[in-house]
C-alpha cells in the first residue's frame, strides 16, 4: 500500500507513521511528501528515510482551487491508497477532496467535534474542559467534522500551559495516527454516513 502524507511544519506525526512503517506495524510505503512550506522540519525527517519529497510554492498561484489542482495531479501519479494529513494547514479545496473522496484522512489535536479550526489546544484551555484529546478523522468538506475512526482522551490538568497540553496530546496523536492508518490499510474500516465501524478493532 502505498501513502501521501501532507505537512507544513514539524512532522512529529510523520515521524510516528514513518517509525511504524520501519517496525512493520503498518505495511506501506511513504512514495511521497508533500509540504506547503519550505522550511518546513518534516522534509528534512522525510529526506532523512530515504522518501521522496515536494515543496510546492503557493505564492506561485493565484488561488487555492488553482494549486490544489495542481498538487492533486502530482498526487495522482502516486497512484495513493491513502493522503494522510500531518499538520498540513491549509484549508483543502472542494475539488480536491472530490478528487480523493474517502481517501483523505487528518488529525486534530482535540475530540472533535470540540474545539474545531485553529488552535485547539488553546480552545480547551480558555474553555476549562478538564479532558480534551485528538481525533483520526476522514476529510470532508466541513472543516475538522468528517467520520472521526479513532479518538484518544487526555486530561487537562491545572497547571497545564498550551505547550504542555499540547504535547502530552502529541504523544496521543503519536500513537493513534499510526493506528488508524493501519486498519484503513488492512481494509478493515467501513464507514456508513457519520459512523465509522473498524472490524475487529483492538484497542
Ligand atoms: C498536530 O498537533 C496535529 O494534531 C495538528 O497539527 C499538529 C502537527 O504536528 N493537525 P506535527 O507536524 O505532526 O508535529
Amino acid at each position: 500500500k502505498n501513502l501521501v502524507v501532507l505537512i507544513s511544519g514539524r512532522g512529529s506525526n510523520l515521524k510516528a507513521i514513518i517509525n511504524a512503517i520501519e517496525s512493520r506495524k503498518i505495511n506501506a510505503k511513504i512514495s511521497l511528501v508533500l509540504s506547503n512550506k519550505k522550511e518546513a522540519k518534516g522534509l528534512e525527517i522525510a529526506k532523512n528515510h530515504g522518501i521522496k519529497t515536494k515543496f510546492i510554492d503557493p505564492s506561485f498561484f493565484s488561488s487555492r482551487e488553482g494549486y490544489d489542482i495542481y498538487i492533486a495531479e502530482l498526487i495522482k501519479k502516486e497512484k495513493p491508497d491513502l493522503i494522510v494529513l500531518a499538520g498540513y494547514m491549509r484549508i483543502l479545496s472542494d475539488e480536491f477532496i472530490d478528487a480523493f473522496e474517502g481517501k483523505i484522512v487528518n488529525i486534530h489535536p482535540s475530540l472533535i467535534p470540540a474545539f474545531q479550526g485553529k488552535n485547539a489546544q488553546k480552545q480547551a484551555l480558555e474553555f476549562g474542559s478538564l479532558i480534551t484529546g485528538c481525533s483520526v478523522h476522514f476529510v470532508t468538506k466541513d472543516l475538522d467534522s468528517g467520520p472521526v475512526i479513532i479518538q484518544a482522551a487526555v486530561p487537562v490538568l491545572p497547571e497545564d500551559t498550551e505547550e504542555t497540553l499540547s504535547e502530552r496530546i502529541l504523544s496521543y496523536e503519536h500513537r493513534i495516527y499510526p493506528q488508524a492508518i493501519k486498519w484503513i490499510l488492512e481494509g478493515r474500516v467501513k464507514v456508513e454516513g457519520r459512523k465509522v465501524i473498524v472490524k475487529d478493532a483492538k484497542y
